[in-house]
């Protein structure tokens, strides 16, 4: 194949690709949802799709649409596919190396952020975001869509409150640990830290695990220090980063991209 030809084609995948993106993230909550990830992990050894069909939370009985599902999950390398074709032994499907960050219950779980991205709310904000070129300098879409910006929003919807801060959690006990292993030199010498913006305080929890000599303090809107877990190491004030930040030797201010995160690692290894 010519070369212009070639660079044809792997253009009109891009494009094909990203036209198509939201179905993966669609077909992976399906996964999530329906306990088909809690299942296929649990068993142990690949399961069948009969076997898979009447273990589900709800047992399903239009096996023909779960075998689509489950051969796009293999597809996305979320699952294995054992005996595809074979007349003689029924096709079974078993875990690969990325289902376990799909349990629910895992500490590195990424269903919070899942939860986060595909929740009707943010989604509906990200249809408009066309129009936000149109909008007020530094406006959202969801501020353009709700009216009010995600904190203030966050602060009058409890669920909506959790939801977020669980994410931000989660992506903190994915990215932590290797900051800690990786630069834990910019911790020694400190004696009091403040995490600004540190939500619940999952990332200063692992911290003040790892470097006990460490005062830390977590500074966050009151609406997420009233949800964050009690914990005697590290101490919470509700307040406002623009009017008063606790004195403190260092200040963190975290804010991690988790897609961008992602695809560095992706690149990094390829
Ligand atoms: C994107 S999250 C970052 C969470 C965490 N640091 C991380 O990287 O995963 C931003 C955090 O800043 C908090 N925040 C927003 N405005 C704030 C303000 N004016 N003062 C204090 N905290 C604020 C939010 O409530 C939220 O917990």
């Amino acid at each position: 194949m010519e070369n212009a030809e070639r660079e044809e084609l792997v253009g009109q995948a891009i494009a094909w690709n990203h036209s198509m993106g939201s179905i993966d993230s669609m077909v992976f909550k399906c996964a999530v949802d329906t306990g088909i990830v809690e299942v296929i992990h649990g068993h142990g050894s690949p399961i069948t799709l009969s076997q898979l069909a009447v273990s589900l939370p709800t047992p399903c009985t239009n096996i023909d649409v779960l075998r689509r599902i489950m051969r796009y999950l293999v597809h996305m390398q979320l699952f294995t596919l054992k005996n595809e074709g074979s007349d003689e032994e029924e096709e079974s499907y078993g875990p690969t190396s990325a289902t376990k960050y799909l349990l629910i219950n895992e500490e590195k779980s990424i269903v919070p952020l899942l939860k986060l991205q595909m929740h009707e709310k943010c989604l509906a904000a990200w249809h408009i975001m066309g129009s936000c070129m149109q909008g007020k300098a530094g406006m959202s879409a969801f501020e353009r869509m709700y009216g009010e910006g995600l904190w203030a929003y966050a602060s009058k919807d409890p669920e909506h409150n959790c939801i977020f801060n669980e994410a931000m959690a989660s992506g903190a006990r994915q990215v932590v640990p290797a900051l800690i292993d990786g630069y834990g030199e910019v911790f020694q010498g400190l004696t009091s830290l403040v995490d600004i913006g540190g939500g619940i305080g999952t990332t200063l929890r692992s911290i003040a695990k790892s470097f006990p000599h460490i005062k830390c303090t977590v500074l966050d809107l009151p609406h997420v220090v009233e949800t964050a877990p009690s914990c005697p190491e590290v101490e919470f004030v509700a307040g406002n980063m623009f009017s008063s930040i606790p004195k403190a030797d260092a200040v963190m201010l975290m804010v991690t991209y988790h897609s961008l995160l992602s695809r560095a690692i992706k690149n990094s290894l390829s």
